[in-house]
Protein backbone atom coordinates (compact mmCIF):
# COMPACT_ATOMS: atom_id res chain seq x y z
CA UNK A 1 0.00 0.00 0.00
CA UNK A 2 1.18 3.31 -0.93
CA UNK A 3 1.66 5.60 2.18
CA UNK A 4 -1.93 7.41 2.08
CA UNK A 5 0.11 11.16 1.87
CA UNK A 6 2.92 10.90 -0.12
CA UNK A 7 4.33 14.31 -1.09
CA UNK A 8 3.94 16.20 -4.45
CA UNK A 9 7.28 18.20 -3.95
CA UNK A 10 10.41 15.81 -3.29
CA UNK A 11 13.23 16.54 -1.27
CA UNK A 12 16.96 16.67 -2.03
CA UNK A 13 19.17 16.66 0.76
CA UNK A 14 22.92 17.29 0.82
CA UNK A 15 24.75 16.16 3.93
CA UNK A 16 28.27 17.10 3.57
CA UNK A 17 29.49 15.15 6.77
CA UNK A 18 32.73 16.59 7.78
CA UNK A 19 33.28 18.38 4.43
CA UNK A 20 35.48 20.52 3.16
CA UNK A 21 38.41 20.45 4.94
CA UNK A 22 38.80 24.46 4.78
CA UNK A 23 36.95 27.42 5.04
CA UNK A 24 38.12 28.88 1.51
CA UNK A 25 36.64 25.00 0.22
CA UNK A 26 33.42 26.13 1.96
CA UNK A 27 33.23 29.59 0.52
CA UNK A 28 34.12 28.16 -2.90
CA UNK A 29 31.48 25.55 -3.04
CA UNK A 30 28.77 27.95 -0.96
CA UNK A 31 29.16 30.42 -3.79
CA UNK A 32 29.18 28.10 -6.69
CA UNK A 33 25.70 26.75 -5.30
CA UNK A 34 24.52 30.55 -4.94
CA UNK A 35 25.17 31.00 -8.68
CA UNK A 36 22.34 28.46 -8.76
CA UNK A 37 20.48 28.44 -5.99
CA UNK A 38 17.79 31.44 -6.96
CA UNK A 39 16.40 29.48 -10.49
CA UNK A 40 15.73 25.88 -7.97
CA UNK A 41 12.87 23.77 -9.63
CA UNK A 42 10.24 22.54 -8.01
CA UNK A 43 11.80 20.72 -5.23
CA UNK A 44 12.85 21.14 -1.89
CA UNK A 45 16.55 21.54 -1.19
CA UNK A 46 18.60 21.74 2.09
CA UNK A 47 21.79 21.80 2.92
CA UNK A 48 23.84 20.52 5.56
CA UNK A 49 26.73 21.62 6.46
CA UNK A 50 29.12 20.87 9.76
CA UNK A 51 27.82 23.17 12.79
CA UNK A 52 31.21 25.27 11.89
CA UNK A 53 30.07 26.27 8.32
CA UNK A 54 26.12 26.55 9.05
CA UNK A 55 26.79 30.59 9.07
CA UNK A 56 28.19 30.94 6.26
CA UNK A 57 25.85 29.07 4.28
CA UNK A 58 22.71 30.88 5.87
CA UNK A 59 24.04 33.95 4.69
CA UNK A 60 25.33 33.02 1.55
CA UNK A 61 22.64 30.77 -0.03
CA UNK A 62 19.91 30.55 2.47
CA UNK A 63 18.71 34.06 2.82
CA UNK A 64 18.33 34.15 -1.10
CA UNK A 65 17.06 31.28 -2.25
CA UNK A 66 14.33 28.75 -0.98
CA UNK A 67 16.91 26.33 0.45
CA UNK A 68 16.31 25.03 3.66
CA UNK A 69 19.83 24.21 6.55
CA UNK A 70 19.52 21.35 8.19
CA UNK A 71 22.47 20.72 11.10
CA UNK A 72 24.58 17.01 11.24
CA UNK A 73 23.30 16.60 15.43
CA UNK A 74 22.42 17.85 17.86
CA UNK A 75 22.46 17.15 21.99
CA UNK A 76 20.38 14.39 23.22
CA UNK A 77 20.78 15.39 27.33
CA UNK A 78 18.83 18.78 27.08
CA UNK A 79 17.16 20.33 24.47
CA UNK A 80 17.92 23.91 25.26
CA UNK A 81 21.35 24.83 27.17
CA UNK A 82 23.46 24.28 30.62
CA UNK A 83 26.65 22.13 30.66
CA UNK A 84 27.28 19.71 28.43
CA UNK A 85 30.96 20.50 26.68
CA UNK A 86 31.08 19.94 22.52
CA UNK A 87 27.18 19.30 22.31
CA UNK A 88 24.88 21.74 20.12
CA UNK A 89 20.95 21.88 21.28
CA UNK A 90 17.72 22.12 19.53
CA UNK A 91 17.57 25.62 20.86
CA UNK A 92 20.47 26.36 19.60
CA UNK A 93 20.04 25.24 16.09
CA UNK A 94 16.94 26.99 15.78
CA UNK A 95 18.22 30.20 16.80
CA UNK A 96 20.51 30.23 14.12
CA UNK A 97 17.69 29.50 11.83
CA UNK A 98 18.14 25.50 11.07
CA UNK A 99 14.71 23.76 10.75
CA UNK A 100 16.12 20.04 9.87
CA UNK A 101 17.89 17.72 11.64
CA UNK A 102 19.63 14.39 11.00
CA UNK A 103 18.82 11.52 13.35
CA UNK A 104 20.25 8.16 13.39
CA UNK A 105 22.47 8.17 10.25
CA UNK A 106 24.66 4.74 10.33
CA UNK A 107 28.02 7.13 10.87
CA UNK A 108 26.87 7.93 14.41
CA UNK A 109 25.39 4.65 15.02
CA UNK A 110 28.44 2.90 14.30
CA UNK A 111 31.56 5.86 15.35
CA UNK A 112 29.49 7.25 17.80
CA UNK A 113 27.33 4.35 19.53
CA UNK A 114 24.32 5.64 19.03
CA UNK A 115 21.58 3.71 20.83
CA UNK A 116 18.07 3.86 20.17
CA UNK A 117 17.86 5.04 23.63
CA UNK A 118 20.05 8.34 22.14
CA UNK A 119 18.38 8.39 19.39
CA UNK A 120 14.81 8.70 21.14
CA UNK A 121 16.00 11.88 23.00
CA UNK A 122 17.53 13.69 20.26
CA UNK A 123 13.91 13.39 18.39
CA UNK A 124 12.31 14.52 20.94
CA UNK A 125 14.75 17.56 21.75
CA UNK A 126 14.16 18.40 18.20
CA UNK A 127 10.71 18.65 17.90
CA UNK A 128 10.18 20.44 21.37
CA UNK A 129 11.60 22.98 19.51
CA UNK A 130 10.23 22.73 15.85
CA UNK A 131 13.03 21.21 14.06
CA UNK A 132 12.09 18.64 11.42
CA UNK A 133 14.11 15.22 11.30
CA UNK A 134 15.58 13.44 8.72
CA UNK A 135 15.74 9.85 10.32
CA UNK A 136 18.29 7.74 8.49
CA UNK A 137 18.07 3.85 8.90
CA UNK A 138 19.52 0.88 6.81
CA UNK A 139 21.00 -2.52 6.91
CA UNK A 140 24.84 -3.60 6.95
CA UNK A 141 26.10 -5.47 3.80
CA UNK A 142 26.10 -8.79 6.13
CA UNK A 143 22.39 -7.95 6.88
CA UNK A 144 21.79 -7.23 3.32
CA UNK A 145 23.19 -10.79 2.10
CA UNK A 146 21.92 -12.84 4.82
CA UNK A 147 18.22 -11.25 3.51
CA UNK A 148 17.66 -9.25 6.78
CA UNK A 149 17.17 -5.99 5.44
CA UNK A 150 12.81 -5.56 6.16
CA UNK A 151 13.93 -7.11 10.55
CA UNK A 152 16.79 -4.77 10.36
CA UNK A 153 14.45 -1.65 9.14
CA UNK A 154 11.02 -2.81 11.33
CA UNK A 155 13.20 -2.68 14.64
CA UNK A 156 15.23 0.67 13.55
CA UNK A 157 11.40 2.23 12.93
CA UNK A 158 10.15 0.90 15.87
CA UNK A 159 10.71 3.77 18.10
CA UNK A 160 9.23 6.37 15.53
CA UNK A 161 5.74 5.07 16.97
CA UNK A 162 6.23 6.82 20.75
CA UNK A 163 6.16 9.95 18.67
CA UNK A 164 3.03 9.25 15.95
CA UNK A 165 0.87 11.68 17.54
CA UNK A 166 3.87 14.61 17.71
CA UNK A 167 3.84 13.95 14.07
CA UNK A 168 0.79 15.67 12.26
CA UNK A 169 0.03 16.01 8.55
CA UNK A 170 1.08 18.58 6.99
CA UNK A 171 -1.52 21.55 6.42
CA UNK A 172 -0.14 22.85 3.62
CA UNK A 173 2.30 22.41 0.82
CA UNK A 174 4.43 25.41 2.29
CA UNK A 175 4.80 23.39 6.00
CA UNK A 176 7.53 20.93 5.74
CA UNK A 177 6.83 18.08 7.53
CA UNK A 178 8.09 17.33 10.81
CA UNK A 179 9.95 13.45 10.17
CA UNK A 180 11.81 12.45 6.93
CA UNK A 181 13.00 8.86 6.50
CA UNK A 182 15.96 8.64 4.66
CA UNK A 183 16.83 4.92 3.61
CA UNK A 184 20.34 4.61 3.21
CA UNK A 185 21.78 1.02 2.96
CA UNK A 186 24.55 1.27 5.07
CA UNK A 187 27.11 -1.06 2.32
CA UNK A 188 26.11 1.84 0.07
CA UNK A 189 27.16 4.62 1.33
CA UNK A 190 30.12 6.04 0.09
CA UNK A 191 30.89 2.81 -1.81
CA UNK A 192 29.38 3.44 -5.29
CA UNK A 193 27.52 0.68 -4.84
CA UNK A 194 23.31 0.96 -4.87
CA UNK A 195 20.74 -1.84 -4.28
CA UNK A 196 18.72 -2.42 -7.45
CA UNK A 197 16.14 -0.19 -8.36
CA UNK A 198 13.53 -3.43 -7.70
CA UNK A 199 15.18 -3.88 -4.19
CA UNK A 200 15.24 -0.02 -3.56
CA UNK A 201 11.09 -0.05 -4.55
CA UNK A 202 10.63 -3.11 -2.12
CA UNK A 203 12.07 -1.58 0.77
CA UNK A 204 10.54 1.74 0.11
CA UNK A 205 7.19 0.18 -0.18
CA UNK A 206 8.11 -1.88 2.64
CA UNK A 207 8.53 1.38 4.79
CA UNK A 208 5.68 3.25 3.62
CA UNK A 209 3.26 0.56 4.78
CA UNK A 210 5.31 0.53 8.08
CA UNK A 211 4.28 4.06 8.39
CA UNK A 212 0.89 3.64 7.04
CA UNK A 213 0.17 1.26 9.31
CA UNK A 214 1.53 3.64 12.29
CA UNK A 215 -0.09 6.45 11.05
CA UNK A 216 2.69 8.90 10.75
CA UNK A 217 3.31 10.86 7.89
CA UNK A 218 6.57 11.15 6.25
CA UNK A 219 8.52 11.47 2.78
CA UNK A 220 10.84 8.77 2.26
CA UNK A 221 14.04 9.08 0.88
CA UNK A 222 17.05 7.17 -0.60
CA UNK A 223 19.85 7.66 0.28
CA UNK A 224 23.90 5.85 -0.57
CA UNK A 225 25.74 6.67 -3.15
CA UNK A 226 22.87 9.22 -5.25
CA UNK A 227 25.10 10.63 -7.85
CA UNK A 228 23.86 12.81 -11.31
CA UNK A 229 24.28 9.20 -13.60
CA UNK A 230 21.89 7.07 -11.25
CA UNK A 231 19.56 10.05 -9.93
CA UNK A 232 17.36 9.81 -12.86
CA UNK A 233 16.33 6.61 -12.44
CA UNK A 234 15.80 6.40 -8.30
CA UNK A 235 13.81 9.48 -9.07
CA UNK A 236 12.01 7.40 -11.40
CA UNK A 237 10.59 4.99 -8.24
CA UNK A 238 7.30 6.14 -7.10
CA UNK A 239 7.74 5.53 -3.71
CA UNK A 240 10.98 7.46 -3.36
CA UNK A 241 10.49 10.98 -2.15
CA UNK A 242 13.89 12.58 -2.53
CA UNK A 243 17.25 11.64 -2.18
CA UNK A 244 20.11 12.64 1.15
CA UNK A 245 23.39 12.71 -1.09
CA UNK A 246 26.81 12.34 0.35
CA UNK A 247 30.43 12.44 -1.64
CA UNK A 248 28.24 14.46 -4.91
CA UNK A 249 26.43 17.42 -2.55
CA UNK A 250 30.35 18.45 -2.52
CA UNK A 251 30.29 19.01 -5.78
CA UNK A 252 28.16 22.01 -7.02
CA UNK A 253 27.17 20.86 -10.33
CA UNK A 254 26.17 16.95 -9.40
CA UNK A 255 24.26 18.06 -6.79
CA UNK A 256 22.08 20.37 -8.82
CA UNK A 257 21.69 17.46 -11.62
CA UNK A 258 20.33 15.68 -8.88
CA UNK A 259 18.03 18.44 -7.55
CA UNK A 260 16.77 18.50 -11.91
CA UNK A 261 16.44 14.61 -11.81
CA UNK A 262 14.06 14.99 -8.47
CA UNK A 263 12.23 17.83 -9.93
CA UNK A 264 10.98 16.20 -12.98
CA UNK A 265 9.34 13.44 -10.59
P1 LIG B 1 26.94 9.12 -0.15
O1 LIG B 1 26.48 9.39 1.36
O2 LIG B 1 25.99 9.84 -1.05
O3 LIG B 1 28.35 9.67 -0.22
O4 LIG B 1 26.91 7.65 -0.35
C1 LIG B 1 25.12 9.45 1.69
C2 LIG B 1 24.98 9.67 3.18
O5 LIG B 1 25.75 9.13 3.97
O6 LIG B 1 24.04 10.36 3.61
Amino acid sequence: MKNPTQPSQPWVIANWKMNPATQAEVTALTSQLATHSTALPDCNVVISPSFLHLQVVKQTIATTSPIHLAAQNLCAENADKGAFTGEVSANQLVDMGVNFVLVGHSERRQYYSETDTILRKKIQNAFTHGLSVVFCIGETHEQYLAKQTFSVIEQQLELLADFAQQIPLPNTLDTPPKLLIAYEPVWAIGTGLTPSLDEIDTTHNFISEWLSNTQIYAPILYGGSVNANNAHDIASLLLVNGALVGGASLNATSFYQIIHAFAQK
